[in-house]
């Protein structure tokens, strides 16, 4: 099977990790990459929110199978012009991507299909914001209707930021949602889905802070783990059947069935579970410690996905080991990183037992260093046979790796293994 992988992240280089590790899959792209992807495989600069480009290469190259993984070329529509041309894709169409490109449009989805979710508002002028704000209380959560790679989304006890977050949505032509505070534990939940049947990954756990302690700004994702010790018995059953099929029902309903990742974002509150959010697509960092687990070809189960032909009976296997993946980020991330700078000791980390690296923001400069491209460098995962020693594992390698500037949390998954997560019986 020829597979053709779209991205420039660590999920892509997760996901070429995994798929070439499939023995059925026999000629592997990625474009556009970045410089790890570029060591393990073929790539190939086109601009990837071009659905008219995608479809150019995924013809040149043949490609059986196009695995599409940002949001961005989704919601411009490179899932459609892949279909139209008969060329089977692991991605969302632009319409079935709404639940993620439109914040509105997955909370009318929830409600149609009654899924729990936060109460939320929409606002679009400063006085319905305020309201709005008044309506809920503190905690404030406002958040930007459109895209915004996470970052769009201020909680804060402090309704002068959180207005202020809401006047700078509208100024820039945007419309904001207004929710309740979740409390409780977070979890990701990555379903693969073929417009009709569903089969879970692993639950993973994200940590979307820049610093320690879950302080300062939101960013893209700083760490993951999986999987979580701590979640109750009968959880996945429990969010497939309340959450992924009655949303899956929902989208084929109005015509737009969903293929792809139906990535559920859930918080499990004193109330029972939520749906923080939905996205179309792989979630990054986690990939990297979910897929260091899945022993399941990953090509024939996306190829299954693409095609309609998933069963639900799908049954995955998995490593009995715990993953836990570190991201390491440039300097100044999330407001505005310094790229650039010539990144040391990769070779040394991939050497350790039980450690990979995976790229995200790299490129190779005119002498053929790594150096930094982007906010989000790189993401080192560890696995182990506990949350300790898969610790151990990826900050062994953090510890390997060098450039000026370059930051990490220290605390990924440390309340995880000292037990300190607990989740209120019956409450789910
Ligand atoms: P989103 O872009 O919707 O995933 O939000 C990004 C992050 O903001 C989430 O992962 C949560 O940590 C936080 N967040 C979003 N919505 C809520 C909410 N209703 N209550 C508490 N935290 C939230
Ligand atoms: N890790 C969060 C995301 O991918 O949106």
């Amino acid at each position: 099977m020829k597979v053709l992988v779209i991205g420039p992240g660590g999920r892509e280089h997760a996901l070429i990790r995994a798929l070439a590790a499939d023995p059925y899959v026999t000629d592997l792209h990625c474009a556009p990459g970045n410089a790890g992807i570029s060591r393990d495989v073929s790539t190939h600069q086109i601009d990837a929110q071009d659905p008219a480009a995608v479809l150019a290469l995924a013809r040149e190259l043949g490609s059986d199978l196009v695995v599409v993984g940002p949001e961005a070329p989704l919601a411009a529509g490179v899932a459609d012009a892949l279909i139209e041309a008969g060329i089977p894709v692991f991605g969302p169409t632009k319409a079935a991507a709404q639940l993620e490109a439109s914040k509105a449009f997955a909370k009318t989805v929830m409600a149609a299909a009654e899924v729990p979710t936060a109460m939320a508002r929409v606002a679009t002028t400063t006085q319905e914001a305020a309201e709005a704000l008044d309506a809920f209380g503190a905690p404030y959560v406002v958040k930007d209707d459109g895209l915004a790679a996470g970052k769009g989304v201020v909680v804060t006890s402090d309704r002068a930021e959180a207005l202020a977050h809401a006047e700078s949505c509208f100024e820039a032509g945007g419309t904001v949602v207004i929710e309740e505070f979740l409390d409780g534990p977070e979890v990701s939940l990555f379903v693969i889905c073929d417009g009709t049947h569903a089969v879970p990954l692993a639950p993973a756990q994200d940590f979307k802070r820049i610093f320690d302690g879950d302080q300062g700004p939101n960013t893209g994702g700083m760490g993951a783990y999986s999987p979580l010790p701590w979640l109750p018995a009968g959880f996945v059953d429990e969010v497939m059947e309340r959450v992924a099929y009655p949303t899956l029902r929902d989208m084929e309903h109005r015509g737009t069935p969903f293929t792809g990742v139906l990535y559920c974002g859930l918080a499990i509150t004193t109330r029972g579970i939520r749906v923080i959010e939905f996205n179309a697509r792989f979630g990054d960092p986690e990939t990297q410690a979910v897929l260091a687990r899945l022993k399941t070809p990953l090509g024939g189960l996306l190829m299954a996905a693409a095609k309609g032909e998933l069963d639900d009976a799908e049954l995955l296997h998995w490593r009995p080991e715990t993953a836990v993946g570190v991201v390491m980020a440039a300097e100044n991330y999330p407001e505005s990183p310094i790229k650039g700078a010539t990144i040391t000791g990769i070779d040394t980390a991939e050497a350790i037992e039980n450690v990979s690296v995976l790229h995200a923001g790299t490129t190779n400069n005119a002498a053929g260093e790594v150096i930094v491209d982007g906010g989000r460098v790189l993401a080192v995962v560890g696995l182990g046979a506990d949350l300790h020693a898969a610790r151990n594992s990826a900050y062994a390698g953090v510890a390997a790796i060098s450039w000026d500037g370059a930051q990490h949390r220290t605390d990924i998954a440390l309340k995880a293994a000292n037990g300190q997560i607990s989740v209120s019986e019956g409450t789910h």
